[in-house]
């Protein structure tokens, strides 16, 4: 495995390629990252990973500074998965002039957690695009986890043709159903106990739905306060068509429950797919 930090040398190493899977991260990688290097595994012959905390995607008050950075550790689970190349730039090499130009996205970047993270989906478009514009992908692996986050990458590569197949893993979980995240290291103790608490509310609203209540803004605001009880700070518990993004309708069939919400300064998402039976 290389550890290459450069795009000249990236390009260099890459040049005589037959095909490429790449995986952006952020690195502190855990089991879901390591799933999404093994679906790239079988969709290229040279995979592919970016570890670049991405300050662009960070609002003023969130945690870029202490976001944890573990690239020794990151890059020991990458060899032993297999990689090939790991590409971990400094900040300097992806922005080396002041990033002027930034991807405007649909209105639907600003809802859910858009919302609350305004701007957040632009930087993450913006420093994506870039990087596929570094590592020319054939294929590039994103995770279920950030259901919005995948569907905007989606549409920018829809939209601006790029040519690039997107492949989407299903969200990896720890043994009570917190769902896999670098942030989760930020929880204390008895926060970590209470975390899992929002995967099983998403299942009871997913169960609500599926028995054949069609009040969504009810269950959601149920939920919400539900939560809110039990100390958690919710942004929000969001019923949506799992094709578009917008709010679930009743002819939609095709469904997902999402959900952002805070213990303490932690903030978590998680979200279920699911389907109504027509
Ligand atoms: P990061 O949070 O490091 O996530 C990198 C990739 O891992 C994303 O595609 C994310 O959806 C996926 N992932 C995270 N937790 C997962 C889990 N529990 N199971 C499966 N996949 C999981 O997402 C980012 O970084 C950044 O926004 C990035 C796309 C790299 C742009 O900076």
């Amino acid at each position: 495995m290389q550890v290459i930090s450069t795009v000249a040398e990236l390009r260099q190493r890459l040049d005589q390629q037959a095909s490429v899977a790449f995986v952006p991260t952020m690195g502190n990688l855990h089991a879901g990252h390591l799933h999404l290097v093994e679906l790239a595994k079988q969709h290229g012959q040279c995979v592919v990973v970016s570890i670049f905390v991405n300050p662009l995607q960070f609002g003023a008050n969130e945690d870029l500074a202490s976001y944890p950075r573990t690239l020794q550790a990151d890059c020991e689970k990458l060899e032993a998965a297999g990689v090939d190349i790991v590409f971990a730039p400094a900040e300097k090499e992806v922005y080396p002039a002041p990033q002027t130009i930034s991807i405007t996205l649909p209105p639907i970047a600003d809802e859910l957690c858009g919302a609350s993270r305004p701007g957040h989906f632009s930087g993450v478009a913006t420093v994506v695009l870039k990087l596929f514009n570094m590592v020319r992908p054939d294929v590039a692996v994103f995770g279920k986890k950030d259901f919005q986050q995948l569907f905007l990458i989606r549409e920018l590569v829809k939209q601006l043709n790029l040519p690039i197949e997107i492949v989407a893993g299903d969200t990896r979980r720890e043994e009570d159903g917190l769902a896999m995240s670098s942030r989760n290291g930020y929880l204390s103790d008895a926060q970590r106990l209470e975390a899992p608490r929002l995967q099983r509310a998403l299942k009871l609203v997913v169960e609500a739905v599926q028995k054949g209540n069609q009040d969504y803004t009810a269950i959601e605001a149920q939920t919400t306060q539900f939560l809110t009880q039990l100390g958690w700070i919710v942004d929000y518990i969001s019923i949506r068509s799992a094709e578009t993004l917008h709010p679930a309708e009743k002819p939609d069939r095709k469904l997902v429950a999402l959900a952002a919400a805070r213990l303490g300064k932690t903030r978590l998402i998680d979200n279920i797919e699911f389907s109504l039976d027509s």
